[in-house]
């Protein structure tokens, strides 16, 4: 009786195993396909507002991420770009001059 029980178990267990790998399988397959119709971001048409600072920001910080993903952040205090453009240039490495990091902290507090 006790072996039985085991044996089942052992079944039980390899097939709700089978059936994740398989569901697993498919979900993968959808997000492809999915993406597949999403339009390329850089395609994606954006208006950059001008003005000072504007071609600084152009510039420098499309290398990693859109310019469309920091346009698209809410209205920040200037305290708080400077804060972002800092991070950008200590944490992820931007290679962008104190100078220029400047002018681009006024561009986009003042945008
Ligand atoms: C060396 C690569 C790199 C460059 C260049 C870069 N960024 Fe980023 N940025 C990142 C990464 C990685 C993230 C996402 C991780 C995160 O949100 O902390 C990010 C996220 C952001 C975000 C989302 C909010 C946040 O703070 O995480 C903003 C806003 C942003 N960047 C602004 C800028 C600006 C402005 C510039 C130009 C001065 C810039 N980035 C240049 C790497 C970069």
């Amino acid at each position: 009786m006790k072996i039985t029980t085991n044996y089942l178990i052992v079944l039980l267990v390899i097939a709700v195993a089978c059936s994740c790998g398989d569901s697993n399988q498919q979900q993968a397959s959808s997000i492809v396909s999915a993406s597949k119709n999403l339009p390329d971001a850089n395609h994606v048409p954006l208006d950059i507002p001008g003005g000072p600072g504007s071609a600084e920001f152009i510039a420098n910080c499309q290398t990693c991420h859109t310019a469309r993903y920091v346009l698209m952040q809410p209205k920040l205090s200037r305290k708080a770009w400077e804060k972002s453009v800092d991070k950008m240039i200590h944490v992820y490495g931007a290679a962008i001059d104190s100078l220029t990091a400047i002018k681009i902290v006024d561009y986009l507090a003042a945008r």
